[in-house]
């Protein structure tokens, strides 16, 4: 077990000792693998402190410092420290110790350091996953050459697969045979990876822009060969989108990637071998979603990206994980901006933020996007870290402009290339490139809770001149009491047109647009030259991470959803104003729906945007983001007030509905994704209506039973089934005992089925999960298929999640109880919706709260689970 003491940004002090170099050589075996570990070290300055060594999980066999054996009583042990003491050092400055350990992969279900995939043998470093391999300074400030040497047996792992360039291989007694591998780039060893297996390669090239040819070679279980060709694709587009958009290029002679199955986060960038989460590297048509591909391609590309942002420049210290995260993230968000639609993209990226980070944000873990203070760094890859820390980094972005930022890049990279550092670098290296003074921008990285801005504005009909108050107030709380207001850019639109007419109000048609810079607790600002009071269009691009408190009447809400220039506003004020009537049916079931949002709902689905767009303009908040937006949420009543606004929706548009369902499904190879996406989502309205559910099923048939097994198609096969679960129709059962049979071969497929099993609405919910976690191909130990049923139920079952029994709490409470003994990360990852309690009102509250208090009364209650509950209690 890891320390049970937090660590604190505050204490971060330079390591006394460094590794200049690392001889690992690996000998594999399922319970009994033996690692010698040789380290040069290297004192840092005049000290005579002890080296003190992390380890966990392993056995030692020996150590020899300087050639000697170093014997038991010269140093400590314990269960996460190894300590030579300074009179056992050796004299000098620098020494080697080789160190010789035993582990069992086989037996290790946290997925953390080596552990066993299926067959194959594979590695994750990060956070702090090395240490259960060999004993090392596991910090990401020590950075060193590894040459790695990995034996195994022959026909069984005829693959030994490590960091950087293959300098040596051969074939040794018994069957065995060994690959050395050697990585000249100086690196953490979080950035360590070992695979080896027998697997199916797929192998491509690169020509870099300097005219080097990079061999790119993706491993997949045997029988993926043709899975693995979208991922490659995306590979060289990720590569070549590096090199024109920042001047980044590859620096190895080879990329790999292996894909496996059993894996506790989507994937990891370690130097020169990412290990990927098969689910972000495998797709083909029959048995990948749209948004499969879209994850696929931005994952690959993150980890792409991460080689410049986060293996050349790297993190200090854990606390600085966003100066990696966050702007990978950003890269891999406007990557794929680029090569999709880069409205649609902003808006899904909108749309996790305001659902999972804000409730995050709002909820007893909440941290700046640089913590402070950290027991468990697992439980620290946050929507926060991620996500709003990519917020961050956009703001940046949009206050020193697209050319400074890429100036910013490149003094960054000329800076720090081949360090450790820290966030204030990165801004540093930004303000340094654009002159812009980013002192209080810092605040960003320093305060928590998602800031709420109000505004206010007037008119003076008489001179023309239109007014804007702006004020911000971040959370005050016991764990930030004086909160600091926030450099924060807000882009707004005027808008100068009326929803209902065409015709100008003012002498100039067009709209002004501007980016103010919001630094002060209020702000007002003044425009001029106005003959009627403009409409504003608030945070255009969503351009800040904060919640508005800002009410719009139906009229402007219109007005900005046609007239906006700003594709994010049109979104945006549509969801606005079916936020409001959600808001509203919550409070009172029998709140009257005005008609005027059937025409608004028409005009969208006849307007001229393009179909993904449509898509996501017609969609309902989801519950999470409308609870987001909420305080004592009534989940039962907010259910509901969903469900009537969709019924509402369904009955009044329904031809229209129709008719764009049936024109979405005519069209041929173009635009097929967002075809999809737009017939989707009018088939989930339609099938709300007896009249039309012959419609799922005929979908079903088409897309999963098909002669032709050309026009088979998992997103419209998954849609349909998703409209089967929600509105639990009668043909379900039938299509879920299709689906299983064709598909129980298929690990990922089997994921979705089990998860669309766990998602059905249906009082007999209970039973079916048990009889889902009784299937022969569940088992906890495998995060995707855990997930699969835990996280599916919880997430997207909001109706039985929270029902007034306490059942769904219990159950996932259940859960989570076993999973703590198997898998802390992935435990403690499943408790996020149980801990957000107190946004809830009285009486799910306690039925909450009561099963966070049985789960903190466990036995071998892990480190990851107990900092949740620790902050989930007090
Ligand atoms: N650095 C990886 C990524 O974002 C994530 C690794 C997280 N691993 C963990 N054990 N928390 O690409
Ligand atoms: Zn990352």
């Amino acid at each position: 077990m890891s320390s049970t003491e937090p660590r604190f940004l505050a204490d971060y002090r330079p390591a006394d000792f460094t590794i200049n170099t690392v001889n690992l050589s690996i000998e594999l075996a399922d319970t009994s693998t033996k690692v010698i570990n040789e380290l040069e070290l290297v004192k840092q300055g005049d000290h005579q402190q002890a080296l003190v060594l992390n380890g966990e999980h392993l056995t030692l066999i020996s150590l020899v410092l300087n050639d000697q054996p170093l014997h038991a009583e010269l140093y400590q042990l314990n269960d996460t420290l190894l300590t030579i003491p300074a009179s056992s050092l050796p004299e000098g400055d620098s020494f080697t110790l080789i160190i010789t350990t035993e582990i069992n992969p086989l037996e290790n279900t946290a997925l953390e350091g080596l552990f066993k995939s299926g067959d194959a043998f594979c590695t994750q470093c990060e956070a702090e996953g090395f240490r259960r391999i060999s004993y090392y300074l596991d910090r990401p400030d020590v950075m060193a050459t590894f040459t790695t040497k990995v034996t195994a047996d022959k026909t069984l792992y005829p693959f030994l697969l490590s960091n950087g360039n293959k300098i040596d291989s051969g074939d040794l007694p018994g069957n065995q045979h060994f690959v050395t591998w050697y990585d000249p780039f100086p690196k953490p060893c979080y950035l360590f990876a070992l695979v080896a297996g027998n697997f199916d390669l797929l192998e491509d090239k690169f020509t870099t822009m300097s005219g080097r040819e990079v061999a790119l070679e993706i491993f997949v279980d045997k029988g993926n060969l043709a899975k693995a060709e979208h991922a490659m694709v995306s590979l060289q587009k990720s590569m070549a989108w590096d090199e024109q958009t920042f001047g980044l290029e590859y620096d190895l002679d080879i990329y790999m990637i292996v894909a496996v199955d059993f894996f506790n986060m989507g994937a990891m960038e370690n130097k020169g071998l990412n290990v990927f989460n098969s689910k972000f590297v495998l797709a083909d048509s029959q048995c990948a979603t749209d948004s499969d591909y879209f994850n696929i391609e931005a994952v690959i590309a993150h980890e792409y990206f991460h080689n410049w942002t986060g293996n050349r420049v790297t993190c200090r210290d854990w606390f600085q994980l966003s100066l990696k995260e966050g702007l990978t993230v950003f890269r891999d968000q406007q990557f794929s901006g680029d090569m999709h639609s880069s409205a649609v993209t902003r808006i899904q990226n909108v749309r996790v933020l305001r659902s999972l980070q804000f409730a995050e944000d709002a909820g007893p873990m909440a941290h700046p996007i640089r913590p402070e203070k950290v027991l468990e760094m697992n439980n620290f890859y946050t929507l926060t870290v991620y996500e709003k820390g990519a917020e961050v980094i956009r703001m940046l972005h949009t206050l020193i402009g697209v050319e400074n930022f890429r100036k910013g890049m490149d003094f960054y990279f000329a800076r720090f290339d081949g360090m450790a550092v820290t966030c204030d670098d990165f801004i540093n290296a930004m303000s340094d490139a654009s002159g812009k003074d980013l002192t209080q921008f810092k605040l960003w990285y320093s305060q928590y809770g998602t800031p709420v801005i109000k505004v206010a504005q007037a008119f003076d009909a008489a001179t023309g001149i239109y007014t804007l108050t702006l004020s911000q107030q971040s959370p005050v709380t016991k764990k930030q009491e004086n909160p600091q207001a926030l450099h924060i850019p807000i882009k707004i639109e005027l808008i100068n047109k009326d929803f209902d007419t065409n015709a100008s109000v003012n002498t100039s048609n067009l709209n002004q647009t501007k980016l103010l810079e919001l630094t002060q607790d209020t702000q007002t600002w003044s425009f001029s030259g106005f003959s009627q009071q403009p409409t504003l269009a608030m945070l255009a691009d969503f351009s800040a991470p904060v919640k508005l408190d800002f009410s719009q009447d139906e009229t402007a809400l219109l007005t900005v959803m046609k007239n906006a220039e700003n594709s994010f506003c049109r979104w945006d004020a549509g969801q606005k104003l079916l936020m409001s009537y959600i808001q509203h049916l919550t409070f009172d079931a029998d709140y009257v729906i005005s008609p005027a949002l059937i025409d608004a709902i028409n005009s969208m689905l006849m307007g001229g945007e393009d179909r993904a767009f449509i898509a996501e303009q017609i969609s309902l908040p989801s519950f999470d983001e409308a609870a987001g937006l909420m305080i004592d949420i009534e989940p039962l009543a907010l259910f509901d007030a969903i469900s009537t606004l969709s019924l509402f929706i369904a009955q009044g548009a329904q031809q229209q509905l129709l008719a764009t369902y049936q024109a979405c499904q005519q069209v041929g190879e173009e635009d097929c994704v967002a075809n999809r996406a737009l017939k989707n989502v009018c088939l989930s309205y339609l099938s709300r209506l007896p009249e039309y559910q012959y419609l799922v099923a005929e979908q079903y048939q088409q897309a999963a039973n098909n002669n032709d097994i050309t026009q088979e198609n998992m997103t419209d096969t998954l849609a349909a089934l998703t409209c089967s679960a929600k509105v639990n129709l009668p043909d379900l059962s039938e299509q879920l005992q299709h689906f299983e049979n064709k598909w129980h071969d298929t690990t990922l497929v089997m994921d979705k089925w089990f998860a669309i099993g766990a998602s059905i609405v249906s009082d007999d919910i209970f039973t079916q999960l048990n009889d889902l976690l009784k299937h022969p191909q569940f088992t906890l130990k495998n995060p995707n298929r855990a997930r699969s049923i835990i996280s599916a139920f919880a997430m997207n079952n909001p109706k039985y999640f929270h029902c007034k029994t306490g059942k769904g709490y219990q159950f996932l409470a259940q859960q989570i109880a076993k999973m703590n003994e198997i898998n802390p990360q992935v435990a403690s990852r499943l408790v996020t919706p149980l801990i957000q309690y107190k946004s809830f009102a009285t009486a799910h509250q306690q039925l909450m709260k009561a099963e966070l208090i049985t789960l903190h009364a466990l036995p071998n209650l892990s480190n990851d689970l107990k900092e949740k509950l620790d902050a989930a209690l007090i």
